[in-house]
């Protein structure tokens, strides 16, 4: 069958060519901002007078039915269309006769296909926003279950410092607060309409387009014509705040794992959330953080990828635009159904708080701590932390810990030692004095709670 735009050439093309240049199977998705883009479209079409009232009503009419039987199932795609703005097209033309032809009036597919994908993006960037709030809600609240269980910090995964999981658990709410203002912030640019610049000049009918850009929803309208009809910033920067959202999800999944193995047993993951092997009776994998973890390498992957088909392209409309629809939707498709996964997996799990414990115990996390407490006496830092490291080194050559080891060999290293040290280097003590604003002692921790729960609006 000829198509839609036979004319310069008699439209018959071979059929291996149609299957290379058809979009319907992916950009289908995007039925429902198509029709409700057309829609305004005819609205503005008979507002202005460049098509009679009757006309665009009967058109508006007409998308209607068409979006409503597809909603309901009655009318199914037709995927010998080439897209899903031919499919639509057709499918009015086939309705309403000569009147359907009278839509693709003072627009292109051109700027028809930018207002589609800025709409079905803004939608989105909503539900993925909404998933995140959901995931900070779950962190949040299993901060507030373990503000106080003390676990050791780690720097270079040596034990470093003694923290609480609670502090640990708040600082994954601070990156994915940032990821939320990220999504917000591309939303807003994202939010303006490119309808109306036609194929890449413009039009010599008077439109209005701001009429059609604010019946839509959107905030403006994109300035210039070519850059409206080219522009896929938007699409660049969500995949960006995608790829930068799935690394933090990444990182917390591998501590996660990390922390359900045997060696930490910090973490136990509920059964739910995990997956047994098909040969070791005793395992309890955790696939759920295993395969975020991987997918986040296909979210970058989506992100590389419309880069590099951008990178080339000279002004205004190329075909190559096309392939932005799978890295996008593929990576929409992967975050949502990882922060679904990812909620459900922390608010189930649950600490051993009591393997926690013992870990900061063993390590020498509070060897700081000593360091304080002869440079609070008086002594310089730098002198004070010589001092503590060579009772570190004295404990573990002995086979001791700094809790244990008596007053009079303390005052062996330093007549400023006093039975007060034992009190002041306590995980306990350790934890609750460290008061500085985004510190781990609890009260912070119930600070930084308030706030992220005050910023997701609770
Ligand atoms: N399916 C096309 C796309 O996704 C729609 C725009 C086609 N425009 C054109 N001039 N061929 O980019």
């Amino acid at each position: 069958m000829a198509k839609m735009w036979a004319g310069r050439t008699d439209g018959v093309t071979e059929q291996i060519a149609d299957d290379f240049n058809s979009s319907i199977r992916f950009d289908s998705r995007m039925y429902r901002q198509d029709i409700t883009g057309s829609m305004a479209h005819a609205a503005m079409l008979g507002a202005t007078g460049i098509l009679p009232q009757k006309d665009c009503d009967t058109l508006i009419d007409g998308l209607d039915g068409i979006l409503q039987d597809l909603e309901s199932g009655k009318l199914a795609f037709d995927m010998s269309c080439e897209d899903i703005h031919m499919f639509v097209e057709q499918e009015l033309t086939n309705r309403l006769g000569d009147v359907g032809k009278k839509l693709h009036t003072a627009r292109s597919r051109n700027d028809q296909v930018a207002l589609d994908i800025r709409m079905y993006l803004r939608e989105e960037t909503d539900t993925v926003s909404s998933l995140v709030k959901e995931l900070i809600r779950a962190v949040t609240a299993q901060a507030e279950t373990y503000k106080a269980a003390i676990m050791p910090g780690y720097t270079h995964l040596q034990r470093a410092q003694p923290i609480t999981f609670g502090h640990h658990l708040m600082a994954y709410a601070m990156m994915l607060l940032r990821d939320l203002d990220r999504l917000a912030d591309c939303r807003h640019r994202m939010n303006q309409s490119p309808i109306g610049c036609c194929a890449l000049a413009g039009t010599t009918y008077p439109t209005d387009r701001r009429f059609e850009a604010a019946k839509l929803g959107f905030d403006g309208i994109c300035l210039n014509s070519m850059d409206g009809v080219s522009d896929r910033d938007f699409c660049v920067e969500l995949l960006s705040a995608f790829s930068i959202l799935m690394m933090h999800l990444s990182r917390f999944s591998e501590e996660i794992i990390l922390w359900s193995s045997w060696e930490f047993k910090f973490v136990e993951l509920s059964d739910a959330y995990t997956t047994g092997s098909s040969i070791m009776p005793q395992k309890k994998n955790s696939d759920m953080a295993e395969l975020v973890r991987g997918k986040t390498g296909r979210v970058y992957g989506d992100l590389m990828a419309l880069l590099t088909t951008l990178k080339g392209l000279p002004l205004a409309y190329n075909k190559d635009m096309q392939e932005d629809k799978e890295s996008i939707f593929d990576a929409c498709d992967t975050v949502e159904m990882c922060l679904k996964v990812f909620t459900g997996m922390v608010s189930t799990m649950t600490a051993n708080t009591d393997r926690m414990k013992k870990a900061a115990q063993t390590g020498f996390i509070n060897a700081t701590d000593l360091a304080d407490y002869l440079a609070k006496k008086g002594l310089p830092f730098r002198s004070a932390y010589k001092i503590s490291g060579s009772i570190v080194a004295h404990c573990i050559a002995e086979g001791t810990v700094l809790e244990d080891l008596p007053l009079k060999e303390y005052q062996k290293f330093s007549d400023l030692f006093d039975e007060d040290v034992y009190q002041e280097i306590s995980l306990e003590t350790c934890v609750r004095k460290r008061i500085s604003e985004g510190g781990t002692s609890v009260a912070s921790v119930e600070a930084q709670i308030a706030y992220v729960k005050e910023k997701i609006g609770e």
